[in-house]
């Protein structure tokens, strides 16, 4: 178990738009993944260009990127035991419409190009994702009063 590990979290700019940044930032709230940074912003072309770079020269590249920079997001950084995976759990899979119909996909979309939320997919994602996104100072370490109820 990877404790107190952290992963990037995205409410993309659709999830912004339909107002579900509220019911999924639950989501991960409710798991019990703490929130140790959080901002909206307005991600330009370049940002963009680097969060997704592993997937530049793919067919959906383009719109990918148009999409992301296309509204404000929310963009955030999660933390707990096992932050990525169980991140990734609760997103559901790229496609929503396979998503487990419990996730965050599963639950609220329906189109791969408008799935919602990124997660970090990995340990070095996830680190090379939230030094893109925030300055070291802009995450906080803290603990809450019920974090003992979560993980002992
Ligand atoms: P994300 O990076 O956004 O968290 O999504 P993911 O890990 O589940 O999926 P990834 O393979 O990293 O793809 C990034 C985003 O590109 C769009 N996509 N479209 N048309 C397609 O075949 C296709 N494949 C991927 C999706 O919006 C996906 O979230
Ligand atoms: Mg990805």
């Amino acid at each position: 178990m990877a404790d107190n590990e952290r992963t990037l979290i995205i409410v993309k700019p659709d999830g912004v738009q339909r107002a579900l940044a509220g019911p999924i930032l639950t989501r991960f709230e409710q798991k019990g993944l703490r929130i140790v940074a959080l901002k909206l912003m307005h991600i330009d072309r370049s940002l963009a260009e680097r969060h997704y770079a592993v997937h530049q020269g793919k067919p959906f590249y383009e719109g990918l990127v148009q999409f992301i920079t296309s509204g404000p997001s929310v963009v955030g950084v999660l933390e707990g035991p096992d932050a990525i995976q169980a991140t990734r759990n609760i997103m559901g899979a790229t496609n929503p419409v396979t998503a487990d119909p419990g996730s965050i996909r599963g639950t609220y979309a329906l189109t791969i190009g408008q799935n919602l939320i990124h997660g970090s997919d990995g340990p070095d994602t996830a680190r090379t994702e939230i030094d893109l996104f925030f300055q070291p100072d802009e995450i906080l370490s803290y603990s809450r009063a019920g974090d003992q109820w979560v993980t002992g």
